[in-house]
């Protein structure tokens, strides 16, 4: 099978301290992949390989290999190219001092769109894809930062949409958002996966159980299970696994 990402033995230091062991995973195509376990098992430090934002941590080192559409993420000499491709949500919304449009324009008008018709489609698909048009339509100039924290979220989820990913990475998104923002935004997630693979680490085990096709268990650092989801939920091989998806431990 034709995979989006591969991880092949890959090893993440933080200085002296370990923070992944020797990780090998696929990822499939268009589905939702979830990836669960405590918090420090590295679930956010898996994510950081997939578009080398490692490399802004000096003290990261990096060992293995991780393909994203064929190609060694190591090979990509415009790391920005990488970045375009794979599109990041971080836990709390990354406001830009920005207008909700501009937000969104931002990225498509670096890749070098500039026609003002052009650009108005691909802010409202974008923001349509978010679930956010409807509430920021009438005032797309007001700045992003005066939003809500959940309209603040899909904002963020837009302007990774604005880069047109092949790959939606997702760390926590969440954490700090109210329930019926948080079932919007599953739901965006579950139309988005015709188009587009979704990574999806996730504090909340069930989440992962709505939405994700298959399922990874991290703990400290070491992969301890994969599979279809529903079978990481009901015959996990593993009994920590089992431990974990039952909320023995978090
Ligand atoms: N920049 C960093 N410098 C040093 N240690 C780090 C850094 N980032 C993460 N770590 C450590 O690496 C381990 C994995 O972290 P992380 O990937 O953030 O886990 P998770 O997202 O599952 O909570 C943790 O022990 C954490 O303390
Ligand atoms: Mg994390």
């Amino acid at each position: 099978m034709d995979h989006a990402i591969q991880f092949d033995d890959v090893s993440v230091h933080y200085g002296g301290k370990t923070a992944l062991r020797q990780i090998t995973l696929a990822i499939p195509k268009k589905q939702i992949f979830g990836i669960i376990g405590p918090a420090n098992s590295g679930k956010t430090t898996l994510l950081k390989c997939i578009n080398r934002t490692l490399d802004f941590t000096p003290a990261a080192r990096v060992s293995g290999k991780v393909v994203v559409a064929g190609r060694d993420v190591a090979g990509f000499r415009n790391v920005y190219e990488l970045r375009r491709r794979v599109g990041m949500v971080f836990p709390l919304p990354v406001g830009l001092p920005l207008t909700i449009y501009e937000n969104v324009a931002y990225a498509p008008r670096r890749a070098g769109i500039h026609d003002r018709a052009e650009l108005e489609v691909l802010v409202e698909h974008c923001l349509h894809q978010a679930m956010l048009w409807d509430e920021v339509s009438d005032r797309l100039d007001m700045l992003g930062t005066r939003l809500s924290g959940g309209q603040q979220q899909r904002l963020t989820l837009a302007r990774a949409l604005s880069h047109r990913p092949e790959i939606l990475c997702l760390d926590e998104f969440s954490i700090a958002i109210d329930p019926v923002t948080t079932m919007k935004i599953e739901d965006v997630l579950l139309e988005l996966k015709e188009q587009m693979t979704i990574v999806l680490v996730t504090n909340l085990v069930q989440q992962a159980r709505r939405l994700a096709d298959r399922t990874a268990f991290l703990s400290a650092g070491t992969l301890i299970e994969e599979g279809e989801t529903e079978k990481i939920f009901t015959q996990p091989v593993n009994r920590l696994t089992e431990r974990y998806v039952n909320g023995e431990f978090g």
